[in-house]
């Protein structure tokens, strides 16, 4: 199937960005402001440099991203982190399935927030956080994951092969 091949041809770098946002501190309870803040901060880079770009192609995903980077507003208020300076990611791809692969990133992504929310609970440091950006969008989740799915699985290879390629650029630059 290929949503499993796009899983696993991209595992690697999912493992690195694990580790870049700090996966271990997180699950051995030495996650810090400074961990969540530049979380929020990727994740706000990320998605406000893609949305304009992938909108278009796919409009049925337009409202979703939307509704995150409204989420990462809230967040970075409540942080109180100033939006002017922050640098969103440039895409350059025209490709539509491409792009596709840039919006797995931010769908999948929500498969981990709700992990990573639930262990921020735990924290006596967070007490009274928000969290809008990682709590949204959960109770619907598997049904966007369900559907984004059957449309990978419904992918010709040489489109697969796109999104594949737009993944893996799209783990790079949410690291960066
Ligand atoms: C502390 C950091 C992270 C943790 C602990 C984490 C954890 C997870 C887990 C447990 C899943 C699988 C959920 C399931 O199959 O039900 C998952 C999936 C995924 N995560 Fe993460 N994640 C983290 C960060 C990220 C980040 C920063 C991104 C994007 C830049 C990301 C992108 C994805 C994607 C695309 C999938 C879907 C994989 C697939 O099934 O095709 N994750 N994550």
């Amino acid at each position: 199937m290929n949503s499993k091949i796009l899983k696993t041809e991209t595992q690697d770098l999912h493992d690195k960005i694990e580790e870049v946002m700090n996966s271990q501190l997180l699950f051995s309870n030495q996650f810090t402001l400074d961990h969540y803040q530049n979380l929020i901060l990727k994740s706000y880079n990320y998605i406000a440099g893609i949305l304009p770009k992938v909108s278009s192609d796919w409009p049925e995903f337009k409202i979703i991203l939307e509704q995150k980077l409204s989420a990462l507003y809230s967040d970075l208020k409540h942080l109180s982190i100033i939006i002017n300076n922050l640098s969103p990611v440039v895409i350059n791809n025209t490709n539509r399935h491409y792009k596709l692969g840039l919006i797995y990133i931010v769908l999948g992504a929500m498969l981990g927030n709700k992990m990573i929310l639930k262990k921020l609970h735990e924290y006596q440091t967070f007490k009274g956080f928000p969290f809008v950006y990682l709590s949204q969008h959960q109770e619907d989740l598997s049904k966007i994951w369900k559907e984004f799915q059957t449309l990978i699985n419904g992918l010709e290879e040489i489109e697969l092969q796109k999104v594949i390629q737009g993944a893996r650029d799209g783990y790079l630059l949410f690291g960066k």
